[in-house]
């Protein structure tokens, strides 16, 4: 391939050092356990993966308040081991990426202590205080039920600081020089470690205008992004920044920047929480309003497309009454919600343990318009532990074996307890028995990954859906270099039976390939195909024939 956009075609897996795998036996997952576990993750064909927070911290955001940019929690290991791991990465041709988590800093980061103690200290501008309490102190929480306010009074520093997630998280004061230099340090010391990139963390409050007498709606900095990508691409040619950024699709052209000078790639949450509405309804004209509202964005730019994440599966971009259907299929118990907006429960119980359903959301992310984003644990569709609060209970160590603890460590006393009794504990789900079943989800993925690899039209060609005149049923093409594939999805509990014109395009007519199964699809003399869908399900199709290898060779 002529172009080198490596995270257009990429399979993201994000995980946490912590609860990956134990090496030491202190019940801490480690680098060196994750490093074990590489041959694992390339044998199922990941291509990138995606590391939380694993800086010192102290950890009450699971490490998303970081107090030093610059080193690797001893918990996990040393920055030695960090290396080891980038080195292991790159051997078996897999890159890393690491969040960014400069909104704001522990509370107890040295520049904070200082900020906080002496007005003086050159750190004292790197947050954002206020003499008295802002008007608007209880508005914009991020986390609703749990946070009380965005600003809080410090004692020592006899004044307040806004922190637009919880207390102990101040928010720097990103509009200073000062900070903004200081996070182009952190970036380019990680890029020196090996890493191709970096996931950033909650990008809209980064950039947002911060202070008590900003307006409700602040202005955001957007050509903070520019800068910020232009050193990484001054230091590394190849590395990224892939954005969290929950926006409206009218804003979606600013993260990326018209001539795609900003974040080359953003998640897609328009498309993540309307493909569960579609799910959760069997509707698939929300989805299809989503992915039409978010299809504008430059040629080198890229979505991330994910299902579930480390967070509560976040609907507060949806209308009420969708909202409701979400919960009502998904997550109806109070205990299963969160902040009001969301459902904290992982894939598989949120899909009532239906196999089918998984394949369908599954094969729906990978087909989607972008690059997939997986989480670890999903491919062996682990559950949740809903007595541990908030996010955690999506957090639980993966279970590796039917040995204690899941084998995820000889310790008995786990960082976080380990799922176990019932189907999704690690006495049932684990990966050493879906490794010896051929019809296990995990061998499904690790082939499905295979094919995604093998389908670059869906990172780089233009879509459009296909009629199919059933709601129940999303047909959507893809075009790219005279290639051209066809994915049709069922997301109904019946069996339906679809007419579909895939093109008009003469050199495409022909047979529909079916790249997963024999059953390939003979067009009628119109050119017309009627495809016979079973409950949820799936089709990858190549369209016109099998002369698609020849033709991908001359390009
Ligand atoms: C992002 C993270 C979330 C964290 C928050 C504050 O939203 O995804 O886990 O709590 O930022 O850093
Ligand atoms: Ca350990």
């Amino acid at each position: 391939m002529i172009n080198d956009l490596w995270y257009k075609n990429a399979v993201v897996y994000c995980l946490s050092v912590g609860t990956y795998m134990d090496a030491n036996g202190d019940g801490i997952g480690d680098f060196e356990g994750l490093t074990r576990r590489l041959d694992y993750l390339q044998g199922l064909g990941i291509t990138t993966i995606w590391l939380m927070p694993f800086q010192p911290s102290p950890g009450r955001d699971n490490g998303y308040d970081v107090s030093d940019y610059y080193g690797v929690d001893p918990r996990y290991g040393t920055l030695g081991d960090f290396v080891e791991f980038t080195h292991g990465c790159q051997q078996r041709g897999m890159r890393v990426i690491i969040d960014l988590v400069v909104n704001h800093t522990s509370d107890q980061h040295p520049w904070f202590k200082a900020a906080r103690s002496d007005p003086k200290s050159k750190y004292r501008d790197w947050y954002v205080w206020s003499k008295t309490e802002p008007k608007n102190a209880t508005s914009g929480v991020v986390f609703p039920g749990v946070q009380k306010s965005t600003w809080t009074r410090d004692a020592a520093a006899k004044a307040w600081y806004f922190h637009r997630f919880y207390e102990f998280q101040p928010d720097l004061d990103t509009a200073n020089p000062h900070v903004q230099a200081e996070i182009l340090k952190i970036m380019g010391f990680w890029l020196e470690l090996g890493v191709s990139g970096f996931r950033m963390d909650a990008v809209p409050f980064v950039i947002s205008a911060k202070g008590a007498r900003v307006p409700a709606k602040p202005p955001e900095q957007f050509d903070m992004l520019r800068r910020f990508r232009e050193f990484l691409q001054w230091r590394r040619g190849d590395a990224i920044i892939l954005g969290e950024a929950n926006v409206l699709p009218e804003d979606d052209m600013k993260y990326f920047g018209g001539d795609g000078e900003r974040l080359q790639m953003v998640f897609n949450f328009q498309a993540n929480q309307n493909l569960f509405y579609a799910l959760a309804t069997a509707d698939s004209r929300p989805l299809k309003k989503a992915l039409n509202a978010t299809k504008p964005r430059p040629a080198t730019a890229q979505w991330g497309m994910f299902l579930r994440n480390h967070d509560e599966l976040d609907l507060g971009r949806l209308t009420r009454p969708q909202r409701a259907a979400v919960f009502a299929a998904f997550g109806p118990d109070a205990s299963m919600q969160l902040y009001g907006r969301g459902i904290r429960r992982r894939l598989m119980p949120m899909l009532g343990g239906d196999r089918r359903r998984l394949e369908l959301a599954t094969s729906l992310m990978m087909t989607l318009p972008g690059t997939p984003v997986i989480r670890y644990g999903d491919e062996i569709a682990m559950g949740d532990d809903l007595r541990l609060k908030e996010r955690e209970c999506a957090r639980t160590p993966m279970q590796w074996s039917t040995e204690p603890q899941g084998g995820f460590t000889k310790s008995d006393r786990p960082v976080s307890p380990v799922i176990s009794g019932g189907p999704y504990g690690f006495e049932h789900t684990n990966v050493a028995d879906q490794r010896r079943d051929p019809d296990s989800f995990l061998n499904w993925l690790e082939r499905i990954i295979r094919m995604r690899k093998e389908v670059p039209e869906i990172g780089w060609g233009d879509f459009q859906f296909i009629p199919t005149r059933t709601k129940e049923v999303l047909a959507i093409r893809y075009d790219w270099r005279r290639n051209s594939v066809l994915f049709v999805h069922n997301l109904g509990a019946e069996p339906r039976e679809v007419t579909i014109e895939p093109g008009a395009e003469g050199e495409h007519d022909g047979i529909l390939v079916n790249l997963l199964s024999g059953d390939h699809s003979e067009p009628d003399q119109k050119g017309r195909h009627r495809i016979l869908m079973e409950a949820y399900g799936y089709r990858w199709f190549r369209i016109g024939g099998l002369d698609y290898l020849l033709r991908r060779s001359e390009v």
